[in-house]
């Protein structure tokens, strides 16, 4: 069963394709001059990827990632479906269609906050980007989806998978937290997941967005007094949730305060603000970035099993 990505998701797709001892095809994917792009299974590739079910791996963003998982996705799709029409006169043109068996693993899923009609007239991106995906697709597994619930009632194969016992791992070896802290109700799952698998204390705050820069937490008694405490989000972007979050353990005697979480946006300089706020930052490679020390592939493995199951 090949794994198979574009650029983006390469090295995740590597890892992947390592631990389910598959290979790894790397698929034609390029910009025009003009920046639009243009992807293509490479003839060598075409009876691999129509031998058996194939697992891409692509992220939805930033947004010519969307584009492209879509242009993926109908490649290998026409491949399967043994249509290989073209106008050079390469043959063959056409041949049987083998059927189902397109997975998509997407490590980071874009456009996932965007989960519910804040205010009338908004668009429900995270849904919109589903239903056109998963008209390319047989399956798809997310990794640590913002909200899961924006999925309810698609009538199509998804497995929801967490980074969050590789988090836990790492930051058992790393740092030794003795607490747990989830910067807001929305991470409570995946913190006091956490919390657990480590065996220490946990608590959350409560946060109040003001906009994509500003937040504010209800002020909380925690105790963390003389603690490492290791804060755990779904995904970092401005850093601006866990500097405040950071600024009031260290106001209640917390000694250390690292951060952990499986999407790393890290955006607009994001890394050196936190480093002025917390002792260490650790996030997954679903995103390429210079914090993206834990492997998500064994968690996609683990959904990529379960669908094999179903589909
Ligand atoms: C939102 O609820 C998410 O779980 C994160 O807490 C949030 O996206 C982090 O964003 P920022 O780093 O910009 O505060």
């Amino acid at each position: 069963m090949p794994v198979v990505s574009g650029s983006n998701g390469q090295n995740v797709a590597e890892s992947l394709a390592e631990i389910m001892k598959m290979d790894y095809i790397r698929l034609e994917d390029r910009k025009f001059p003009d920046g639009e792009g243009y992807v293509r299974v490479p003839s060598e590739e075409i009876d691999r990827i129509r031998s058996e079910p194939v697992i891409l791996v692509s992220n939805t963003y930033p947004d010519s990632n969307i584009l492209k998982t879509i242009l993926l996705l109908k490649a290998i799709g026409d491949v399967r479906k043994g249509d290989l029409s073209n106008l050079k006169g390469e043959e063959p043109q056409k041949l049987q269609d083998v059927g189902k068996g397109i997975i998509l693993a997407i490590p980071y899923y874009g456009y996932s906050r965007q989960d519910k009609r804040f205010s009338k007239g908004e668009v429900i991106s995270a849904r919109v980007i589903a239903n056109v995906i998963s008209s390319f697709c047989d399956g798809m597994v997310i990794l640590d989806l913002h909200e899961k619930k924006v999925m309810e009632g698609l009538d199509f194969p998804i497995m929801f998978v967490s980074s969050m016992t590789e988090i836990a791992e790492k930051l058992q070896k790393e740092v030794g937290p003795d607490f747990i802290l989830s910067p807001d109700k929305g991470a409570i799952d995946r913190a006091s997941k956490v919390a657990k698998l480590i065996g220490c204390e946990f608590s959350y705050l409560e946060k109040k967005r003001i906009d994509a820069h500003t937040i504010e937490h209800t002020p909380k008694d925690l105790d963390v007094s003389d603690k490492i405490v290791a804060i755990v989000d779904d995904m970092i972007s401005t850093g601006g949730t866990i500097c405040r979050a950071s600024d009031a353990l260290r106001r209640q005697g917390a000694v250390e305060v690292h951060a952990a979480c499986t999407h790393g946006l890290f955006t607009g300089g994001a890394i050196s603000k936190l480093a002025n706020h917390v002792d260490g930052v650790h996030s997954t490679n679903s995103l390429s970035n210079p914090r993206g020390l834990v492997s998500c592939a064994p968690a996609l493995y683990r959904g990529i099993k379960q669908l094999l199951e179903i589909i």
